[in-house]
């Protein structure tokens, strides 16, 4: 029975131990580390997007995702306290459900990974443009937006700057403790100054009406709404697995690790809350209609002509902008701030295509070692020390996606296989409960019972509030999975050839680079 190929949790801790990392983190630096890889897109572009979905109630939406990740991730820190091995929830499921779950889980990490990467790298194309125009360099839509939009062809800037992350990765270029310490600050510093700007000029008659799509439009698959809008704006609380990740390098991670985590979430909802009140309130929030009346779905083509119409009319409402930060500083009268706050998106988020490209990149590794995909793709270069041949693919895909896809899409599909990987990471956690009661856990969830399953269904909500296009992305790239499973690892995996090894000099993936927080 295939259900029953596990790899089995000694043999993956015995590869973790050959590799035990000082323990060296407190709760500041993981607090530090996670709010370096949660603040990017979703804060700085889809807050438009969400606004088109659910107004000023998209408050709501963010509280609601916030609290979805803060149980997910107490969960997820058991196992990666646990299992602190590469691989994440592709790892923790391989040892707990088995091997064709865990392909599964690992083939939906490429939407988490790989597509948020392909999200991240559209979002700061919007700031580039809108820097650029700001400069007075208009670029043609035909070189800055897919077909989606009229007169778009292509994004060159985004695919261009995913192609130079994948170079980046290739030659072995890692993020550092320090630049990622920058970064944070220059970040924060960017949406301190935007609440501080904005808070004093909030009006309250912006947040009238309130919820104009109530919590899910007209209905559930619509992705309007308030939870439709939590469905998206999840993306931008996805990156907090960096905390879990660092379990085995944390001093006392019992304590630690859940500080680290709750206190990164705790400060990005408070941060991501304060700033979509100072957009609203002074900028104003509300959602636009189709001619005829009737919603819009961000990223459509409607949705795109309607806002060129109303810019031509000279309207420019907060809904339509890519940068949304920086337009609402600039409407509120502050252009050179809304420069200041475009320039920090443009250096800062491409540290976050870095992780999200690095975590795919790792994730590949270990099912290519695990004999899920060719061994070939796993092959590190003997002079940059990187796997990239993994990479290049891996870069050029993400590219792709960048060129032709709107931001708002590529987050939604991207949220649809993060969703799925929590879901098995909440469910994994309980059923080791039962069967490995005894095991040692560095870390254990608190009132398990209640927030497994509060993790589970969080994340079932939010799937099913998600748009029906991204809803089922996942069945169908779950399928082709499948497929390739049946075809290839059902046969050549590791398990199923009866090898469990232990791997010593390569005991954690690639040797170079190192993940983001060393
Ligand atoms: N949370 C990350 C972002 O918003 C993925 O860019």
């Amino acid at each position: 029975m295939i259900f029953g190929r596990v790899k089995p949790l000694d043999a993956i801790l015995a590869t973790a131990e050959k590799k035990s990392l000082t323990r060296t983190l407190g709760p500041w630096q993981l607090t530090l580390l996670g709010v370096g890889a949660i603040i990017g897109t979703g804060i700085f572009v889809l807050t438009s997007e969400a606004a088109q979905k659910a107004g000023p109630g998209m408050m709501w939406s963010f509280v609601i995702a916030g609290l979805v990740c803060a149980v997910a991730a107490l969960c997820y820190s058991e196992l990666a306290s646990m299992v602190p091995v590469a691989g994440s929830a592709y790892t923790y499921t391989y040892a707990v459900m088995g091997e064709l779950l865990a392909w599964m889980v690992g083939f939906a990490l490429i939407l988490e990974y790989a597509v948020s990467a392909s999200a991240v790298s559209v979002g700061w194309s919007g700031y580039f443009v809108g820097l650029l125009a700001n400069a007075g360099i208009v670029l043609p839509p035909a070189l800055t937006q897919g077909f989606y939009a009229p007169g778009g062809f292509i994004n060159l800037p985004a695919m261009v700057i995913a192609l130079l992350v994948t170079g980046l990765l290739m030659i072995g270029t890692t993020e550092s403790a320090r630049v990622n310490a920058v970064l944070v600050v220059i970040k924060v510093t960017a949406l301190v100054i935007f609440i501080a700007i904005t808070l004093p000029m909030m009006k309250g008659q912006n947040f009238d009406p309130f919820m104009p799509n109530g919590w899910t439009g007209p209905g559930l698959g619509t992705g309007f709404g308030a939870l439709g809008a939590a469905a998206s704006i999840f993306f931008a609380y996805v990156g907090f697995d960096a905390v879990s990740t660092a379990a085995e390098e944390t001093k006392n991670p019992q304590r630690n690790v859940p500080i680290g985590l709750i206190g990164a979430l705790g400060i990005c909802t408070v941060f991501y809350l304060l700033v979509s009140a100072g957009a609203i309130g002074a900028v104003g929030a509300q959602p636009i209609a189709a001619p005829g009346g009737g919603l819009l779905q961000p990223g459509s083509t409607a949705f795109a002509s309607q806002c060129q119409s109303l810019l031509a009319a000279g309207r420019e409402p907060l809904v339509c902008s890519k940068e949304a930060l920086a337009f609402v500083l600039r409407q509120a009268g502050h252009p050179a701030l809304g420069n200041m706050i475009g320039i920090a998106a443009f250096v800062a988020l491409p540290s976050v295509i870095l992780i999200m490209l690095f975590g795919q990149t790792r994730i590949f590794f270990v099912m290519a070692r695990d004999g899920l995909l060719p061994t070939g793709l796993a092959k590190i270069h003997p002079k940059w020390k990187t796997p990239h041949v993994i990479t290049m693919i891996t870069g050029v895909a993400v590219a792709g996606f960048a060129a032709f896809l709107p931001v708002g899409q590529l987050a939604d599909i991207s949220n649809s296989g993060t969703l799925f990987a929590f879901f098995m990471v909440a469910l994994s956690v309980l059923v080791l409960r039962r069967t490995q009661p005894d095991r040692h856990r560095p870390f254990r969830t608190p009132f398990v019972y209640i927030v497994a399953p509060l993790a589970i269904i969080g994340t079932v909500g939010l799937y099913v509030s998600l748009p029906l296009e991204a809803m089922l992305v996942l069945p169908v790239w779950g399928g082709i999975g499948l497929v390739i499973y049946f075809l290839y690892g059902y046969r050549k995996s590791n398990v199923a050839l009866g090898i469990i090894e232990v791997h010593e000099l390569d005991a954690d993936a690639p040797p170079e680079p190192l993940p983001p927080h060393a």
